[in-house]
């Protein structure tokens, strides 16, 4: 690896703790801080707060080798430290323009007290343009800020971290862009170095590409119900297109989580905030709203009803609720949304997710509110008029069929992940819609 270099993180969310900890994991020396007490004694207790794969062990082993501590208050860490790496949050308004005033208080807070020729790295997603909002914050002529955006998915942010498909550095000043990379030298991978617009934009626009192979994939999926197409085999016949590749292609109830619907309205606001009216990037969020629309109206047809008051008084079981398989996040989670289309119009929700089993942290059981929550996924669709699998959990593969057929009271599964096998699922007798296909 390259030098060692002794490091600030400040925020402790899922960006923060894992760039932290795999810097650690990297051989720097890092100390993590956040505002929030509770949450640093409990990561000092080597307790994770959240769902992530490998998290706890490089946490427990960068501790044991004393290079990674957790602190209250961003100045203990930062005046240490040679680069300091702003993970905070930048919460959006509902016209997609992004908050920032998180990251104006960090810098802000840090500023005076870092060390000469120190770097600013702004690894939260931030409108282009930031990375100066920053440098004029930390007022600071000996101290160059850069923008490193993050690529993680939650769930494999770890692995997404130690094998990067390229580390993104933007910076007007080469050699604090060099010492940044440097961070990364041990990792086999590409340093694209560029400035900082460009760097705040690669993230919007890779955000933004992905979401629209999901948008297509799912507008494709509704074409081959029309026309009595799989989706299944035209995706297999698109993606092996070198061109196009199988990656992203997956139909499922629409993209959400904590990143795809930020940062595609960010883009929007974005480029028309600049002048330009970006239409596929409304299309692209448009189709995701209707496919969510397109869930509930499947479960209206298995309820035999022409339109949405055929929902009144049903009882539907849902399974998972979380954004996707592999998270405890709950946040733009579609299955929430379809949820929610569901209860408005008067259908009673029995759910099972393996991450919601009570009790939950009341923030989490705030966002759940009206959801009645099972502790298993027989029990969840247990008297169910109509069964809807949500998220894509591994686990939801093995359900008992036979059970299920015998345990509810109506005879539709909507399948809004293609996760279940169609014809095991007819063999229990029950019927089955997935997502475009035969
Ligand atoms: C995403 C980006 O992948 C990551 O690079 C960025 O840093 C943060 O945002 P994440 O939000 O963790 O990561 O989830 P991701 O795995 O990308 O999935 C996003 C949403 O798209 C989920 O709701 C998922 O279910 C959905 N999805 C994904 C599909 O519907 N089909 C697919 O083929 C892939």
């Amino acid at each position: 690896m390259g030098t060692p270099a002794t490091i600030a993180v400040i925020g402790t969310g899922y960006v923060g703790l894992t760039t932290g900890a795999c810097l650690a994991h990297l051989g720097h020396r890092v100390v993590c801080a956040d505002v929030d007490t509770r949450k640093i004694e409990r990561l000092g207790r080597g307790e994770i707060p959240i769902v992530e794969e490998g998290l706890a062990e490089i946490v427990a082993d960068a501790v044991a080798a004393g290079r990674l501590e957790f602190v209250v208050g961003s100045v203990n860490a930062s005046e240490r430290a040679d680069v300091v790496f702003l993970c905070v949050p930048t919460p959006q308004g509902d016209d997609g323009s992004a908050d920032l005033s998180y990251i104006q208080a960090a810098a802000a807070e840090i500023g005076p007290t870092l060390r000469p020729d120190a770097i600013v790295v702004n690894k939260s997603t931030v409108p282009v343009g930031s990375t100066r909002v920053v440098e004029r914050v930390v007022q600071r002529d000996d101290v160059a800020v850069v923008s490193n955006p993050e690529f993680l998915r939650e769930g494999t942010a770890v692995h997404d971290f130690l094998h990067p498909d390229r580390v993104v550095i933007g910076a007007n000043d080469r050699s604090a862009a060099e010492r940044v990379a440097e961070l990364y030298a041990s990792l086999d991978t590409e340093v694209i170095l560029t400035d900082p617009a460009s760097a705040e934009t690669i993230k919007y626009a890779a955000n933004g590409f992905l979401a629209m192979k999901i948008s297509f994939v799912n507008a494709i999926a509704a074409m081959c119900e029309a026309v009595g197409a799989d989706v299944a085999d035209v995706v297999h016949g698109i993606g092996t297109d070198s061109r196009i590749g199988p990656a992203f292609l997956r139909p499922g109830p629409g993209w959400g989580g904590s990143c795809f619907p930020k940062d595609s309205r960010a883009l929007v606001k974005i480029a028309q905030e600049h002048g330009y009216n970006f239409t596929m990037m409304r299309g692209v969020i448009d189709v995701n709203d209707e496919q969510r629309s397109r869930m509930v109206h499947k479960v209206v047809h298995a309820l035999g009803g022409p339109d949405r008051h055929a929902l009144h008084g049903a009882t539907i079981g849902a399974l998972g609720l979380t954004f996707k398989a592999g998270t405890d996040d709950l946040r733009d989670s579609p299955a929430l949304a379809v949820i929610a289309e569901l209860r408005r119009s008067g259908a009673r929700i029995r759910a099972y997710d393996p991450t919601t089993v009570p009790p939950l942290e009341p923030h989490r059981d705030a966002m759940l509110d009206g959801i009645e929550l099972c502790g298993s996924a027989i029990e969840a669709v247990t008297e169910a008029d109509v069964t809807i699998v949500l998220t894509e959990w591994p686990e939801f593969t093995e359900l008992d069929l036979a059970k299920t057929a015998e345990v509810m009271a109506g005879r539709t599964v909507v399948d809004t992940r293609n996760l279940l096998d169609p014809g095991r699922v007819a063999e229990a007798g029950l019927a089955y819609d997935g997502v475009g296909r035969r």
